[in-house]
């Protein structure tokens, strides 16, 4: 499925569905909506005389053609008020509208954008891309039977826009809402596959694979290199594990050698078992998305690399598992991070801020100048902050308001919490720098402490999205499982570093 942009009018497109947006009130319909309403033989006109279809926000409805039109369906969306219209809210409308689309039969679509007023139309056509690349997004693969698989499909959308000036601005849109789309879809892909089909080994083969197709370096440090690089944190966690730990680092240049480098940087637990540590068993499986943040980070950025921004970014993703075995760490050990810091790991199950620990210090000592990580770190910030927002910590006021500005247009939202040096007394250890748990209270500001110490001074955000990066029913943009979250964010982000 593709989102593509043409100008003129709905009428000249030929596909199986035409939409037509429906404002609310009682004006005569006009352009593509009057159009569409012969079409039905005035049906349009009738339904909203008789109260049958108001234009509500969202309201949708479907009428067969009667009279002469290239599309056998005709589909009225209700825009509702255009004060009330933000485009989050469309964004999430498409989403819906891509399902009940495919529920009712699928087809080509072409969609007019006719009395879409009060959204930039660029920003809109991102939306659109966005709605409907996201929102039909599933992961089946693992079904064999037909019958556990949708009936229809929706084939190619078409965005009608108008003006051949307008129609090039929903294009701009729409191009880079698809790229940001299909890549958050990839990292959905990652994050979706059970744990036996998405070891480290995997993972850095599918790594590999992206790097090659949209243009990266890429480079997978293997156990004896990173023992060599004295990675001793990060490899700490693998002990237990009988998969082979891959460190991957994904490197895209678009601003020359000497521009500054933006370092992503990603947890990448193909499982967490806990360790030692042993998680109990009830919703163990869903610690196959352990790696989110690692799938997160590889997806941005492709769609960075596809987007061409002009900007240096770096990808560090430290992909392991975390297993108990005789082998596997034990409550007490003392290991040391590459950057010589040492950490009494008094938790096993603790094991995230283990891994990015290394992956910091090596950002860092590869040149990053600005680091976002991104981890599915704590269940705590469910308990803080639910399902809707991801917790974020950072050490730099300019970073911040620059993140939050990029989670606005992706849609994502966050909210931020404290560094405050009393929260890092509560991981003091009487043996080591540090110890990696700091007790019950305030779980996900004491992990982000651990992590700052490996920040140190360089500007810093981390991204703790443990309970945004799945989701158990579908809504809006996210079917069932993984959701690719914030990778929107992390483009968004990038992209206004290149204007700059
Ligand atoms: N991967 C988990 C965090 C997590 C929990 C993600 C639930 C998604 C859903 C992390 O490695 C972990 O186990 N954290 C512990 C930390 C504790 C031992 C200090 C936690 O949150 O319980
Ligand atoms: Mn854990
Ligand atoms: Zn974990």
């Amino acid at each position: 499925m593709s989102v593509t942009v043409a100008s003129g009018t709905l009428s000249e497109v030929a596909a199986d569905i035409h939409i037509v947006m429906i404002p609310p009130g009682s004006a005569p319909l006009t352009g593509d909506a009057a159009a569409a309403d012969r079409a039905t033989g005035g049906a349009i006109a009738k339904m909203r005389t008789n109260n049958l279809f108001a234009g509500r926000a969202a309201e949708v409805a479907l009428l067969p053609v009667t009279g002469r039109a290239k599309a056998k369906r005709i589909v009225l969306f209700g825009l509702g008020e255009t004060e009330k219209r933000t485009l989050d809210a469309f964004r999430t409308q498409m989403g819906n509208l891509s399902r009940r689309l495919r529920d009712a039969g699928g087809g080509s679509v072409a969609i007019s954008i006719e009395g879409l007023d009060g959204l930039d139309p660029e920003r809109a056509g991102e939306a659109i891309a966005e709605g409907f690349v996201l929102g039909l997004y599933r992961f089946d693969k693992h079904h064999t039977r037909s019958s556990d698989r949708p009936t229809h499909t929706v084939g190619d959308v078409t965005v009608v826009a108008g003006t051949t000036r307008r129609a090039a601005a929903v294009r701009r849109g729409v191009e880079r809402g698809s790229i940001m789309a299909e890549m958050q879809n990839l990292a959905r892909d990652l994050g979706n596959e059970p744990a036996n089909l998405m070891t480290p080994t995997i993972m850095a083969a599918r790594a590999q694979q992206l790097a090659a197709e949209v243009g990266l370096e890429c480079t997978i440090i293997e156990r004896a290199e990173a023992e060599r690089l004295k990675m001793g944190s990060y490899l700490s966690v693998s002990n237990g594990s009988v998969q082979p730990p891959k460190f991957i680092v994904l490197n895209y240049r678009g601003a020359g050698p000497r521009g500054r480098t933006i370092a992503l940087v990603g947890k990448g637990i193909t499982f967490d078992t806990g360790g030692i540590s042993l998680k109990p068993p009830a919703d163990m499986d869903a610690m196959k998305g352990d790696m989110s943040g690692a799938a997160v980070v590889i997806g941005a950025i492709g769609a960075i690399a596809r987007l061409k921004l002009p900007v240096n970014v770096m990808v560090v993703a430290p992909c392991t598992e975390n297993m108990p075995s005789g082998s596997a760490t034990k409550p007490g050990d003392v290991v040391y991070a590459m950057d010589g810091q040492s950490i009494e790991v008094i938790n096993t199950d603790a094991e995230g801020r283990l891994v990015l620990a290394d992956g910091i210090a090596y950002a860092k000592a590869n040149g990053a100048t600005t680091v976002i990580d991104v981890a599915t770190l704590t269940g705590a910030v469910r308990v803080a902050l639910g399902t809707f927002r991801f917790g974020i910590f950072c050490n730099n006021d300019r970073l911040m308001a620059e993140m939050e500005r990029a989670g606005d247009l992706a849609g994502e939202k966050m909210w931020r919490l404290p560094l405050d040096d009393e929260y890092g007394e509560l991981i003091k250890s009487p043996v080591a720098d540090m110890k990696n748990t700091g007790g019950a209270p305030a779980g996900s500001i004491t992990a982000a402490k651990f992590i700052q110490n490996f920040a140190g001074d360089t500007p810093w955000a981390h991204l703790d999205i443990a309970a945004i990066d799945m989701v158990g029913t579908e809504s809006g943009l996210n079917p069932r499982g993984n959701t690719g979250r914030p990778l929107r964010t992390l483009v968004h982000f990038v992209a206004g570093r290149a204007t700059k």
